[in-house]
């Protein structure tokens, strides 16, 4: 992903260089209530990262000792939150279409310990509206891990607004970007206070009542951040123009299902993924896209394959998660890609998988 930065950015960052405040301060207030305005809610706290804003959440909601529900596919910043905040992450399966946890899904794996579950809205597609009202119904708090998620929608309603917290990403790869940077957005008054008060050393007032940390997004980044928000709409309109272009030209091949398109929701296609059917072809594909000088990436991980996360407590037996791992191809999608381009993946993934 070659993000979209550029002359407009550089002279944000040089206003602030002027002011001579670089921490936080009005620029990063000022993109909280961009990001709250934009998805439409109550409060937006900005902190260092996606990873640090769910370890912020987990912790104000004090999930030590407690087991929490996510999904086995997804990067592995999910379950390194809950593990820093003291909690058991327990992995369930995703639907192999949708590559998200369903209702259905949230349904098995719940027991009546768990009292928080991370669903993710991998890749930008929005999580079915079902789950929300699942997760309230099994009396779980609800906090979305929307890093990819940031301008999806479930017909009007904007990912953010309908967990009872999302947390987000500003690194490169994502929708906007602040080169590292993450929100947490949320209609809660109490937790907004907590939550700030976590990243800012635990400080309330003038006295330090609980424990925090440092996770206060700098003056510097904030600018960048609301730039980026000017340009979001017309940066998730590119991407779904290119996925179209994507959907049409791999619907045409045989072997490979083109990444998922769900009704009445805007997916922001922060990482187009398909599907390679034919067995053991996926790693062809993205060799012979490597010697034509293209790049691609898998999905994400099927954590309980991975060495740290192999002894955590799994519901199910994980198997579209392990396809997905698998199988899963995330082809380039950038601002620069041209129409050329995008025929010439799209012409080696057909020859690829023709030989
Ligand atoms: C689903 C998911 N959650 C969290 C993260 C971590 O985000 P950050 O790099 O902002 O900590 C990522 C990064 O790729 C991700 O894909």
């Amino acid at each position: 992903m070659v993000p979209d930065v550029g002359d407009e950015e550089l002279n944000t960052i040089r206003e602030v260089f002027s002011t001579g405040f670089l921490t936080e301060g009005v620029t990063t207030q000022n993109f909280e209530k961009a990001i709250a305005e934009y998805v439409g809610v109550k409060h937006a706290i900005a902190v260092t990262s996606c990873t640090t804003a769910l370890h912020t959440v987990l912790e104000c909601l004090d999930v030590r000792g407690q087991e929490v529900i996510i999904p086995d596919y997804t990067y592995p910043a999910t379950a390194e939150a809950v593990i820093l905040a003291g909690g058991k992450p327990v992995l369930a399966d995703v639907d192999l279409e949708i590559m998200n946890m369903t209702e259905n899904i949230l349904d098995e794996a719940y027991d009546e310990a768990m009292s928080v579950f991370i669903p993710v809205s991998w890749a930008g597609v929005p999580l079915e509206r079902g789950i929300y009202k699942k997760a309230k119904e099994l009396g779980l708090e609800c906090l979305e891990d929307a890093a990819c998620s940031l301008g999806a929608k479930i017909d009007s309603d904007y990912v953010g607004k309908l967990a009872d917290y999302s947390c987000f990403s500003f690194h490169p790869r994502k929708v906007i970007t602040t080169g590292e940077g993450g929100m947490i957005t949320t209609d809660d008054d109490e937790m907004a206070e907590k939550c700030h008060s976590f990243k800012h050393f635990g400080m309330k007032g003038s006295s330090f009542e609980t424990i925090g940390t440092n996770y206060k997004l700098s003056n510097v980044l904030s600018a960048i951040g609301l730039v980026q928000m000017k340009k979001i709409e017309k940066i998730i309109a590119s991407r779904i123009e290119k996925a179209k272009i994507y959907h049409d030209l791999l619907s045409k091949i045989g072997g490979i299902k083109p990444a998922y398109v769900g009704k009445g929701t805007r997916q922001t296609f922060q990482s187009y993924t398909c599907y390679v059917e034919k067995d053991n072809y996926r790693d062809k594909i993205r060799n012979a896209l490597s010697e034509n000088n293209i790049q691609s990436q898998i999905g994400t991980y099927a954590l309980h394959l991975e060495p740290a996360y192999k002894q955590l407590r799994k519901v199910g037996s994980l198997k579209n998660s392990e396809l997905l791992f698998k199988n899963g191809l995330t082809l380039p999608l950038h601002k620069d890609l041209t129409l050329e381009d995008q025929e010439r993946v799209c012409h080696i993934i057909a020859s690829t998988l023709s030989s």
